[in-house]
C-alpha cells in the first residue's frame, strides 16, 4: 500500500533527520558527481542556490526558475499518473514529491522522494534547450495519450535522455540524466565499460527495452541539450511510422 505523503510543502515539518538526510546526499552525491555531471547541471545547480544545508523551499525555487525559464513546481504525493505528469509539464509544471527517504533508505527506494525529484530534476529547470525538448515530448505525449504504444514509445525517450542519459562534452562523458543523479550506484556504473553507450539516435532508442528494477545496461549520449530540442520533429515523424507499422 502507498505511504501517505504530503501534497503541500510545509517547511517547518521537515525535521532534524530530514535536513541530515539532504546533507549526507547531497554532499555524498556531490562528491562523486562533482568530476562526471554535465556542467550545465553544476551551473544550473548554482542558479537554482541548492546547498546541503538547507533543503529546498520550493516557493522560492519557483521565484528563481520562473523568470529564467517560465518553469515551476507543482507538489504531488507521489509519482503522478501519466496523464496528469504530461499535462502539468506541458504547462511548464515539473510535478515534484516533497518527502524525504529516511536515514535507512539512504541507497534505495521503491518511489521517487524529493531528493530525486529536485535535487536531481530540478536544476536543469532553468535551461532553455533542456526545457524546451521536455515541453515538446510532453505536447506529443498528450496527442497521443490515449494510445499505450505511442506512450510506451515516448516513455523510452524520456527514459534514455531525462533520466539516464549521457552528453559529450569537449569528448569528456558526462552525466546529465536525472536518475543516474541521484543515484550513487548508477553514478558509479554508468560511465564504465560494463554497459553500453550509443550515440543518441531516435529509433534506436525506440528498439531498446530497459527495466526499472536493476542498474542501467544502455545509454545513449547527446552532444548538446539544443541536439535534443533539434530531435522533437524527428521523434514526432519516426513515432507515427512507429505507429503505422504496427498498425
Ligand atoms: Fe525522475
Amino acid at each position: 500500500m502507498k505511504t501517505k505523503r504530503p501534497t503541500t510543502q510545509v517547511y517547518s515539518n521537515y525535521t532534524a533527520q530530514d535536513f541530515l538526510v539532504w546533507k549526507t546526499l547531497f554532499n555524498r552525491q556531490m562528491e562523486i558527481l562533482s568530476s562526471i555531471v554535465s556542467t550545465e547541471y553544476l551551473k544550473a545547480l548554482g542558479i537554482v542556490k541548492f546547498t546541503s544545508d538547507k533543503i529546498p523551499d520550493f516557493a522560492e525555487v519557483n521565484k528563481l526558475l520562473n523568470p529564467i525559464t517560465g518553469w515551476g513546481l507543482e507538489v504531488v504525493p507521489n509519482i503522478s499518473p501519466q496523464k496528469e505528469f504530461f499535462e502539468f509539464l506541458s504547462q511548464k509544471k515539473f510535478t515534484a514529491t516533497c518527502w524525504l527517504r529516511s536515514m535507512e533508505q539512504l541507497d534505495y527506494l521503491e518511489e521517487p522522494d524529493m531528493f530525486h525529484d529536485v535535487f536531481a530534476h530540478v536544476p536543469l529547470l532553468s535551461n532553455d534547450a533542456y526545457v524546451g525538448f521536455f515541453k515538446g515530448i510532453s505536447d506529443i505525449a498528450l496527442k497521443y495519450i490515449d494510445n499505450p504504444r505511442a506512450i510506451e514509445l515516448l516513455g523510452k525517450i524520456y527514459w534514455f535522455t531525462i533520466e539516464f542519459g549521457l552528453i559529450n562534452e569537449n569528448n569528456q562523458l558526462k552525466i546529465y540524466g536525472a536518475g543516474i543523479i541521484s543515484s550513487k550506484g548508477e553514478t558509479k556504473c554508468c560511465l564504465s565499460n560494463e554497459v553500453v553507450h550509443h550515440l543518441f539516435d531516435v529509433q534506436a532508442i525506440f528498439n531498446t527495452d530497459f527495466r526499472t528494477d536493476i542498474l542501467q545496461e544502455n545509454y545513449f549520449i547527446i552532444n548538446s541539450f539544443e541536439q535534443l530540442y533539434n530531435s522533437l520533429p524527428e521523434i514526432e515523424i519516426l513515432l507515427g511510422k512507429n505507429l503505422e507499422l504496427v498498425s
